[in-house]
């Protein structure tokens, strides 16, 4: 017989059978199967405690395909990949019911599945890197019945690199700052990390210097010019299942939250007062 228990480890809570199986304690949604969205399903799936029970996007490409058997991971996940012009969000949500939401999608996904999902208490995490006003306030809407989290950047890495970077401006307000930041050639706008940056030292647009080369997933340089000596923070994103982990990161630490609209900085900060 079969029987779980609660095991806590380093602050995490894990339930575990007898036979050491880890009980998955979280269903995901995954909004948006293109560049990110496929290295953050694969991430998902290499996970132990969470599930991936379904994947949605626009096209009818690979519709009602096993997301782990495409991308060719080893896992007994039954989560099929959906196309929003083929089921009702409603009619995925009574399905297959999920605790998270997880948007990789367009600035437009929100008004696809933001409504559902607070009317059902499915926490939301938005990882679009652009929204206007208007998504922005139905984020905030959205929030007042269930916990939303929005991030231009939901890598762990890039928001240390904003808190490091704060902190080097406290202390020299007056010190020379540029933003570079270097992408795949053929990504359009600046990027929204770099723009996330430059709002968090209060620079302004035209410090921020944008490269477009090859196949370069994103990195991000803060430049200090002080009058004899300068200061360089860079983040790397080697791969795209950093977005992955930083997701993962996110989930976890919004397990315990009331509803509410969170940032990164505001769960990465709980870290600094533990
Ligand atoms: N916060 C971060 O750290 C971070 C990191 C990377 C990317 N992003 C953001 O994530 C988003 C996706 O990036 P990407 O490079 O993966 O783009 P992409 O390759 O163009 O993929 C977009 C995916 O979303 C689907 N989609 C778009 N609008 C949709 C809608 N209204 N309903 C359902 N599905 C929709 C598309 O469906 P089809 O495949 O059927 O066309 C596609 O699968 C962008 O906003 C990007 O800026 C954020």
């Amino acid at each position: 017989m079969t029987y779980y228990k609660i095991e806590k480890n380093i602050g995490k809570i894990m339930i575990k059978s007898n036979n050491n199986e880890i009980k998955k304690t979280m269903k995901i949604g995954l909004i948006g199967f293109g560049k990110t969205g496929k290295a953050v399903a694969s991430v998902i799936l290499q996970n132990k405690e969470y599930s991936l029970e379904w994947v949605l996007r626009k096209s009818i490409k690979l519709e009602n395909r096993n997301v782990s058997e495409f991308l060719g991971i080893q896992s007994d996940e039954t989560g099929l990949i959906y196309s929003s012009s083929k089921i009702e969000i409603n009619e995925l949500l009574d399905k297959h019911p999920v605790d998270v939401i997880i948007d990789f999608s367009s600035n437009t996904g929100i008004y696809l599945y933001g409504k559902p999902a607070s009317d059902r208490k499915i926490k939301i995490i938005s990882a679009i890197s652009h929204y206007g006003e208007n998504e922005k306030k139905l984020l905030k809407e959205l929030s007042t019945n269930t916990v939303v989290f929005w991030s231009p950047n939901i890598t762990l890495g890039v928001n240390y690199l904003i808190f490091a970077a704060k902190l080097l401006k406290k202390l020299a307000p007056n010190v020379d700052i540029e933003v570079i930041e270097q992408h795949y050639k053929g990504k359009d706008g600046v990027s929204g990390t770099a723009t996330k940056i430059a709002k968090a030292l209060d620079l302004g647009d035209s410090e921020i210097n944008s490269i477009r080369v090859g196949g370069i997933v994103g990195k991000h340089e803060i430049v200090f010019g002080f009058p004899h000596q300068t200061v360089r923070l860079i983040h790397e994103s080697i791969s795209r299942e950093a977005f992955g982990n930083g997701v993962l990161f996110v989930v976890e630490n919004l397990v315990n939250k009331s509803e509410g609209l969170y940032k990164f900085e505001e769960i990465l900060m709980q870290h600094f007062k533990e």
